[in-house]
């Protein structure tokens, strides 16, 4: 092999890190490694600590920080909170604190601004609608967000603190898993009824999407972040070539996940369209 070409992969060692507290962030791989399957990946989900949405500002932050740190200890250049939640409560401080200690190197990036940049252009009214945790939703950051990029855009928020649970539980299809499904979609709608764009704003919710868009009226578009948060990487990768050149070409994804791997390889294997081998680990 010439010399530069053995240089040019072996420089290339750094892998992308997607983190979530359990199976959401899934679906947000997913879409990612369609656009780039040449990358290699650690998805890891806090899965025994989930969920995150109902939890303190503190330990919101303490376990995503836990979970970069391994992150970065597996060998990651790049790390995706692929958590709204994480994303609203921990990016800002471990960006601007932890990170200039910890990896000054490293980048950690979240997924709420590269949702909002793309929302307001898609609705045909100016309403749209945010589902999120309760974390999430609290925290304002879609409402802030937006004002940034589109402040003729009206937002109207809906929290759905049982949506989390109902999808780690697998209970979404039971009927009261779908009764209370319609019930936070209508006040929603009760806030606004001209509302033409919802964003599913937990990476978790892009599971219920079928269900979703059978409930809403006609004429509403159901986002998924996945597609929106894969194109604004490809965006930021051209931007910092400096962290493209760093990304290893292996193809590969490994999976971890804090509770056990029987249960994470069932359900994860669901979600991410292909099976999926994870290995249980403990954070600290
Ligand atoms: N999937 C996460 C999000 O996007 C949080 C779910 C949870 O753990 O509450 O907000």
């Amino acid at each position: 092999m010439p010399l530069f070409l053995y240089l040019y992969f072996v420089e290339r060692k750094g892998k992308i890190g997607v983190f979530d507290s359990g199976f959401g962030g899934l679906t947000i791989l997913r879409d990612i490694v369609h656009l780039f399957p040449m990358y290699e990946y650690v998805y890891l989900g806090d899965n025994a600590r989930a969920p995150y949405g109902n939890k303190s500002f503190d330990l919101i932050y303490e376990y995503t920080l836990e979970g970069v740190k391994y992150l970065f200890e597996q060998g990651c250049e790049l790390v995706i909170l692929a958590c709204n939640t994480a994303s609203a409560k921990a990016l800002r401080t471990i960006q601007q604190r932890d990170l200039p200690h910890l990896a000054p190197n490293k980048r950690v990036l979240g997924v709420i601004r590269p949702s909002t940049e793309e929302i307001g252009s898609l609705s045909r009214t100016g309403v749209v609608g945010i589902l999120g945790t309760e974390g999430t939703v609290n925290s304002n950051s879609y409402v802030i967000e937006l004002a940034k990029s589109s402040p003729n855009t009206k937002v109207y928020q809906q929290a759905c603190p049982l949506w989390v649970p109902l999808i780690e539980e697998q209970q979404y299809h039971s009927p009261a898993g779908e009764l209370i499904i319609a019930s936070d979609l209508k006040r929603l709608f009760d806030q606004n009824a001209t509302i033409d764009v919802i964003v599913l704003a937990c990476t978790h919710y892009p599971i219920l999407k079928p269900l979703i868009d059978s409930l809403v009226p006609p004429g509403v578009t159901v986002l998924s972040q996945g597609p929106l948060v894969a194109e604004k990487l490809k965006d930021y990768l051209n931007r910092h070539p400096e962290m493209e050149h760093r990304l290893a070409l292996g193809a590969k994804l490994q999976c971890y996940t804090t509770e056990s791997s029987d249960y994470f390889n069932e359900h994860a294997s669901e979600i991410f369209g292909q099976a999926l081998n994870a290995e249980q680990i403990q954070l600290t």
